[in-house]
């Protein structure tokens, strides 16, 4: 009946079709169909414009080459997040007919996973800083710098969003601004923040909170020192010696090494931005912890930086942690 050994055309015919039946059933049918029911987590929220802008960014610069946005339910991911459910990309929405989602799961860690990078490192001033040479902030870091984000000008606009960089990585001469491509694709990093599964509380998401198994926890209150190594030392360093004119060192610092532990405690809990400290004023703000870091936490990191580098100063409980942070909050509802 078929001559397909006679007749090409039947031959070629028939061979198109089926690839077009089975790229239709296979590809494109499942593509649209999970596109169409995957509907977004009820607690996360929209991306912005800018932030939709500084994903183009990212994809345009290549990070996914580099960098995950994808944690798997393996015990090496533990620390990154909860794992990664269909319902967290349903917002990463394709920007045309003929274009393609965005690729970020990426297949490669050669730096860390970015899924939760957000509340990890909520600093703007830090991935500004970071991108524009990550050695300022991460010495040992082997991440490219992405220079072409940035512009030297000799007198920045009103509105221009300058970054200082510590001595020896900034531009020799003039004054080193964001363009806008940096601002989006910060805002974009800013916006990475796990939002928590349904019926799950919001701590699942945290860096280290939901570890409640980790071997520090069972011997006996969480580990000061891990806490300071991933929510602390990015910016003050792992050495405790900070970064000159950007983050102030701890080592020997008056609050750190202060009789009265209050003012520390405080600082961890609410952030603190625009003081000078032994003279200097810093650019960046420090990023408040009080929605990350639970007493005991707060407790241990303020141990660890008390006990620590040469450092020797009184050290806290749990319980102070407690009622400094349950004073703060009635003094700040007073006065609302
Ligand atoms: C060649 C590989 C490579 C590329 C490309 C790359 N990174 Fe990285 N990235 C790293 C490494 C390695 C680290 C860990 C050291 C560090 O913090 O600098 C890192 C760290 C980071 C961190 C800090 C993560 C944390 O948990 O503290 C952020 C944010 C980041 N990269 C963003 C980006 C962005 C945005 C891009 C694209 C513009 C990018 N990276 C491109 C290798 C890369
Ligand atoms: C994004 C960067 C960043 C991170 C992360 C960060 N800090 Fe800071 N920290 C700063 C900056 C910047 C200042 C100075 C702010 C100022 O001068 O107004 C500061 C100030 C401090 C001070 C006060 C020093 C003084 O003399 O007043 C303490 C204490 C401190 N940080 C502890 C911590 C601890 C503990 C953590 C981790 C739980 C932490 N910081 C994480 C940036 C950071």
């Amino acid at each position: 009946m078929f001559e397909f050994h006679r007749n090409e055309q039947l031959l070629f015919s028939t061979v198109w079709l089926l690839f077009v039946v089975l790229t239709v059933v296979i590809a494109i049918g499942p593509a649209l169909t999970s596109q169409s029911t995957n509907e977004p987590l009820p607690t996360s929220e929209p991306m912005t414009d800018l932030e939709r802008k500084g994903l183009k960014v990212y994809v345009n610069e290549g990070c996914v080459y580099c960098h995950t946005q994808q944690v798997r339910p393996v015990k090496p991911d533990e620390n990154l997040g909860r794992p990664s459910a269909p319902g967290d990309f349903a917002r990463v929405e394709r920007p045309g007919i003929w274009r393609q989602t965005p690729a970020i799961l990426g297949s490669e860690r050669t730096g860390p996973d970015l899924t939760n990078v957000g509340k990890r490192q909520p600093s703007g001033q830090w991935h500004l800083m970071h991108l524009y040479n990550p050695r300022a902030v991460v010495s040992e870091s082997i991440m490219p710098s992405f220079k072409w984000l940035f512009r030297v000008v000799d007198r920045p606009a009103e509105d221009a969003t300058v970054v200082s960089m510590p001595g020896g990585y900034g531009p020799e001469d003039g004054t080193l601004v964001a363009t806008d491509r940096a601002e989006t694709l910060v805002a974009y990093l800013q916006s990475l923040d796990q939002a928590p599964l349904p019926g799950q509380d919001a701590a699942g998401g945290g860096s280290k909170k939901g570890s409640t198994s980790s071997p520090a926890k069972e011997a006996g209150g969480p580990d000061g020192a891990s806490i300071y190594a991933s929510s602390c030392a990015s910016c003050h360093q792992s050495n405790g010696a900070g970064v000159p004119g950007a983050f102030p060192p701890l080592k020997g610092d008056p609050v750190v090494t202060a009789e009265d532990p209050r003012r520390h405690v405080e600082i961890i809990l609410e952030g603190l931005s625009g003081k000078k400290i032994e003279g200097t004023s810093y650019s960046a703000a420090m990023p408040g912890f009080a929605d990350q870091l639970d007493d005991d936490e707060i407790a241990a990191v303020v141990n660890h930086e008390r006990t620590s580098w040469g450092n020797s100063a009184p050290t806290v409980e749990p319980e102070d942690v407690e009622a400094i942070r349950k004073a703060m909050k009635e003094a700040s509802d007073e006065s609302l």
